[in-house]
């Protein structure tokens, strides 16, 4: 009898544990959270709020990774399409950036590696993919990097801090690239994204004349929906005093660091 009901409260607190696995999906909880193979999750459709969770738990500790900033102008603006919007597609974006794999796989491993697995046959997991041509915060930091040593005087370089020891700027990345690469779409570095700006026509990144609406009290992104915004730049250049875009000097030591890095965008230029 005791061994029965010693087995039950573990099972139980087991439960508990497996249900709340890493983020609390909370109601929404479902085995195809846990078993996305099974034939009966072909009909599952995520919880959009839960998916914003698992979005949460990476851009409150990196919002300068291009799928935070996704996520940012996504809930900024209800308007934009959910096939570049949807949650899931945010999340997509985030966990298969492979060179942000370092600070996204513990959160990945227990959403989005989890549920939309290769084995996982949940339509969504389809459907929504990561937001096409968007690459890692690795490559865009490389990118906005590899521009501002070329031309420290565009204005767009005044956006972003130089990288740190991680390899990365803390800033909102896509901001910059896209600032530089809307500015000057003929340099060398900008091909990718051109290509991505023609094939999504992303408005919040790839028209400059672009607002997000006004928060009239009905729009989320005014009342603590939003994720932390990554918009909130440290420019350490100071726009056009000729204190050096990116602070120059500093991210000398960083030239090993990106070096791979601009490497590859340079590879991928050519
Ligand atoms: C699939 O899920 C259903 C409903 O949760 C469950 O009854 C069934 O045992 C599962 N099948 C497999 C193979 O896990
Ligand atoms: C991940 O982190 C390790 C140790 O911090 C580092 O050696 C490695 O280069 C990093 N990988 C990437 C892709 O940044
Ligand atoms: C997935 O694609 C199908 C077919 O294109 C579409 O009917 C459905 O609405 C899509 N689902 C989502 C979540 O986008
Ligand atoms: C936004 O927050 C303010 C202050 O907390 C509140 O008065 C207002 O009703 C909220 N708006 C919405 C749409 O929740
Ligand atoms: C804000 O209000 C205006 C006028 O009522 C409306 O046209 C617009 O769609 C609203 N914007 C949002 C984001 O709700
Ligand atoms: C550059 O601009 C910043 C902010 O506007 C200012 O604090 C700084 O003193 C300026 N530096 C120079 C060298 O003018």
């Amino acid at each position: 009898m005791r061994s029965t009901t010693v087995l039950l409260a573990i099972a139980s607190l087991a439960a508990t544990v497996l249900a709340h696995g890493g983020e609390d999906h909370g109601a929404a909880s479902s085995p195809c959270l846990t078993n996305p193979a099974n034939a009966t999750c072909s009909t599952y459709t995520f919880d959009t709020a839960a998916l914003n969770k698992d979005v949460d738990a990476i851009c409150s500790v990196s919002s300068f990774l291009p799928g935070c900033s996704l996520s940012t102008s996504c809930r900024a603006d209800p308007s934009l399409p959910q096939s570049q919007c949807h949650p899931l597609t945010v999340l997509a974006t985030l966990c298969t950036a492979p060179e942000d794999k370092n600070l996204t796989a513990t959160s990945c491993a227990t959403s989005y590696n989890a549920y939309c697995g290769a084995t996982s046959v949940i339509p969504q997991c389809k459907n929504q993919t990561a937001f096409p041509g968007l690459p890692s915060g690795k490559i865009v930091t490389g990118t906005v990097y590899s521009i501002c040593l070329d031309m420290p005087g565009m204005k767009g370089c005044s956006i972003c801090p130089a990288p740190d020891a991680t390899g990365y700027s803390k800033c909102d990345e896509v901001k910059a690239w896209s600032d530089l690469c809307l500015d000057m779409p003929d340099m060398s570095q900008c091909p990718p994204f051109n290509a991505m700006c023609k094939n999504t026509a992303f408005g919040p990144f790839c028209d400059a004349s672009y607002k997000a609406p006004v928060n009239n009290g009905t729009a989320p992104g005014g009342n603590g929906t939003a994720s932390p915004s990554p918009s909130t730049p440290t420019p350490t250049g100071g726009s056009g005093n000729g204190s050096g875009a990116m602070a120059l000097t500093s991210s000398l030591s960083m030239t090993a660091v990106l070096t791979v890095v601009v490497a590859g965008i340079s590879s991928m230029v050519l």
